[in-house]
């Protein structure tokens, strides 16, 4: 019998940082409204996005500005400087480090990725061509916030059943370029942006003190017109279109309310079903590493579940919503500086689009 155990960690954010401060001279909000209402202060992007925003907080017409960028791209050009597959791979590189292996000692790969860099073939494949590989096995999801939870439980499983001993596990997410930068699109676009976060899964003994101990995944599909984008889908015909632009159908969409309240609910729920589990009360968990969405999400949970501050990590006053890459970018600072010790019980929590939502329990 056989367990995962997580022997590495890694993280990627873009160098160019945006400030609420920025934002608010593309777009009608204010530092102000964004911290009180997400708690996020600055986010990392893109190059091609940072250039954008710079170009588009001068830009005296900004209508006229966003309606020349989808007709002709930023200065004409239409291919980005950095993808997604770019971020996954610098985490990755990290990971690999800090476990102390090459590329080649992975055994299988699982990646999740929301918006990925071709419609096909999956980001994961990217992935493996930055790293020269031409055989390993590469599993890509596409869980939205919740995918690293879901890429660990499945590296986890391939682990437990003994297919493979060494598993790479990486949420990446470029989603900064997705979103549209006006008073039409800053309900989301000041909130998501980009990185990456990946651990190493070893395989150990199933008596030893740590390692992975439990997953708890959901997925209610049912009100998925909450959170959801049409983009380059098969839910238009043809799946792009310039009629598809013109009727504005090429941006995501969320009712930010109906996505709050499920976000507590389901948080609190899969919390709850993790402890009692595994016969534990939240005084026994050591930290918890929430999917890094909002801190009043966060605060909230925290609060009914009566877990004080102290066991909780957050970041995304300087990252904001990174997607499938914020709970690994969690763990990493949370290692480095120092908030988790040998035989700590870790509890991590993710919800997003789907919806989709989980948890995973661990012994440091
Ligand atoms: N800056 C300024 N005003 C904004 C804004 C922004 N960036 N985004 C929206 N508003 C405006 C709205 O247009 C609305 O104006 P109106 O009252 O004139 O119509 C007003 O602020 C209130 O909007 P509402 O959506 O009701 O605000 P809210 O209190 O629910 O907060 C969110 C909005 C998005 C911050 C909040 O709903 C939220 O965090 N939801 C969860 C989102 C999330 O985490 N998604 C990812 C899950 S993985």
């Amino acid at each position: 019998m056989r367990k995962a155990k997580i022997i590495g960690t890694g993280m990627a954010v873009p160098e160019c940082v945006v400030d609420n401060h920025l934002l608010a001279r593309c777009m009608n909000t204010s530092d102000e409204w964004i911290m009180q209402r997400t708690g996020i202060k600055e986010r990392r992007v893109s190059p091609d996005t940072y250039r954008m925003l710079l170009r588009l907080a001068e830009a005296p017409d900004k209508e006229a500005f966003i309606r020349d960028l989808y007709d002709h791209g930023l200065d004409g050009k239409i291919d980005s400087t950095m993808s997604v597959a770019d971020l996954a791979h610098e985490a990755s590189q990290a990971a690999l480090k800090s476990a102390g292996l090459a590329i080649g000692e992975i055994d299988f790969i699982v990646d999740s990725t929301t918006f990925p860099d071709y419609a096909f073939p999956h980001t994961g494949s990217v992935l493996g061509t930055k790293f020269g590989l031409t055989s390993t096995p590469i599993l890509n999801l596409q869980q939205g916030c919740a995918g690293f939870i879901y890429a660990l439980a499945c590296g986890d499983a391939f682990i437990r059943m003994g297919m493979y001993d060494r598993v790479l596990v990486v949420g990446a997410e470029m989603l900064s370029p997705v979103f549209e930068y006006s008073d039409r699109g800053r309900d989301m676009s000041v909130l998501f942006a980009d990185g990456a976060g990946a651990v190493v899964l070893e395989a150990v003994d199933a008596a030893s003190r740590s390692g992975i101990i439990s997953h708890h995944l959901h997925t209610d599909g049912t009100i998925l017109d909450k959170l959801y984008g049409e983009i380059f889908g098969t839910s238009t015909f043809p799946p792009i279109s310039k009629k598809k632009i013109d009727d504005d159908r090429c941006r995501p969409r969320m009712h930010g309310r109906s996505v709050f309240v499920q976000a507590v609910k389901r948080f609190k729920e899969v919390i709850r079903e993790t402890l009692e589990a595994n016969r534990l009360t939240a005084a026994d968990i050591d930290l918890l590493l929430f999917h890094q969405a909002n801190l009043r999400i966060i605060d909230s949970v925290a609060e009914h579940l009566k877990i004080p501050p102290a066991k909780t990590f957050t970041n995304l006053h300087k990252y904001g919503n990174t997607s499938a890459a914020s709970v690994p970018i969690c763990l990493h600072e949370a290692l480095a500086e120092g908030r988790i010790h040998e035989g700590d019980l870790i509890l991590m929590a993710a919800f997003g689009t789907g919806f989709a939502w989980g948890a995973s329990l661990l012994r440091w």
